[in-house]
């Protein structure tokens, strides 16, 4: 009892359990290699960023938000960015500090601060400290701080650098892999942006105990679409035992995260700019993106969207005789084990809209005007089994035919 009291208070060491390189043909100078660590035990970045000597690191524009930077795990290393009253890091937007040449900005939190506005007040600070190109922007936080801070690493001075820290576990299995950067422009999601790996990408695992039940469940999903997209084996596993995977300081999560991170890896080596098969990473998003948008936006999380997607993805697959209602059962039946809708009309549709007919229109229109399509046809990722996918355009009959 004594024994496993003292072990509980003891901090797990912060240390290195796994390193990888994905290689690309550069789309910019210095953007062919990102370097990714994983780390185990308790998060503590200033071993990250400070264990070299002073006079050989570079400068870093550290980028974070509200919400990350209120992480218990990040006091340590926020301490020493103090305001000029020498208080505390005032945990608020717009909050820029210093700690010797390197600079921390504080954003605020959530989709709504996915903004050109952002992106330049990362520029602002980079350039107020007397930024060079061979500084070092750096990402901690979800999606939307990893792709802003990446985004403006690449436009600053034509091409600064980069590195990520996701906190999220869906930037960890998705949006901090492989180069996607931008902002939202005008209520479109992503519009502005760039291809710019990351040079380095560091992933510990342990923040995700600090997620909302909500933000959990959201990247999950997209754990559960890159191992129906390239991993049968593991999809077998979470299939029979879903629960495992929802105990975040088990061995089963930290698997999932580095063998969807490095599923992630061999597709953008092929196809960084998603000429090809990288789109196969859009698995049920055309339908998701659908919801997302029309349920209002914020009220179906992503993930939530996508894994109604995938499900939609996994009925149109059968209705197009791509794959036995066996395959399209079994995908439904995981995805509602970790409690996702599966079902055509979404309670969050019903609750807002009138007859399921209306309902299913609302949506197509939505997928009609999603930026993939090239023609009238809508194109969907689509499956004949687990690791088996097809892209093909889709008539608007068919689509229906899934959505009531
Ligand atoms: N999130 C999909 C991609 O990175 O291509």
């Amino acid at each position: 009892m004594l024994l496993s009291s003292v072990r509980n208070l003891k901090k797990e060491i912060f240390m290195t359990f796994e390193e990888k390189d994905i290689i690309y043909p550069p789309v910019h100078p210095g953007t062919d290699r990102t370097f990714i660590r994983f780390y185990d035990g308790e998060i503590d970045l200033n071993s990250v960023f400070y264990s070299a000597e002073k006079e050989t690191l570079p400068q870093r524009i550290f980028v974070t938000d509200t919400s990350v930077a209120s992480l218990p795990a990040l006091h340590s290393f926020l301490d020493f960015f103090r305001g000029e009253d020498f208080s505390h890091p005032k945990i608020e937007p717009g909050f820029v500090g210093k700690r010797g040449k390197d600079v921390l900005l504080i954003l605020g939190a959530g989709e709504p601060y996915k903004t050109i506005e952002s992106v330049l007040a990362i520029v602002k600070a980079a350039l107020d400290n007397n930024g060079q190109r061979s500084a070092v922007f750096v990402g901690i936080g979800g999606g939307v701080i990893t792709d802003m801070t990446a985004f403006a690493a690449s436009i600053f001075k034509r091409g600064a650098h980069c590195e990520l820290v996701p906190t999220t576990l869906l930037s960890m299995v998705d949006a901090a892999i492989g180069g996607k950067t931008g902002c939202d422009f005008d209520s479109y999601k992503n519009m502005i942006g760039s291809f710019f790996p990351a040079q380095k990408i560091h992933i510990c695992p342990a923040f995700i105990e600090s997620l909302s039940a909500r933000e959990y469940r959201s990247g999950m999903a997209e754990l559960v679409k890159t191992v129906l997209l390239y991993e049968p084996e593991f999809f077998e596993r979470i299939e029979k035992n879903p629960e495992a995977l929802n105990d975040r300081k088990g061995s089963l999560i930290k698997e999932g995260i580095r063998i969807c991170v490095n599923a992630k890896a061999k597709v953008v080596e092929q196809d960084l700019t998603e000429k090809n098969i990288r789109m196969q990473l859009n698995l049920g998003h055309t339908f998701g993106h659908a919801l997302e948008s029309m349920s209002g936006l914020g009220v179906v999380a992503h993930g939530d969207g996508v894994a109604w997607g995938m499900a939609r993805a996994a009925d149109l697959s059968q209705h197009l005789g791509l794959c036995t209602k066996e395959y399209a059962d079994r995908v439904k039946k995981c995805l509602a084990s970790f409690g996702w809708e599966t079902s055509p009309v979404h309670s969050e549709m019903k609750k807002k809209y009138g007859s399921d007919e209306e309902i299913a229109k609302i949506l197509l229109n939505a997928m009609k005007k999603d930026k993939k399509n090239s023609s009238s046809k809508i194109r969907f990722i689509l499956q004949s089994n687990v690791g088996e996918t097809v892209i093909t355009e889709v008539p608007e009959s068919d689509i229906l035919s899934v959505l009531k």
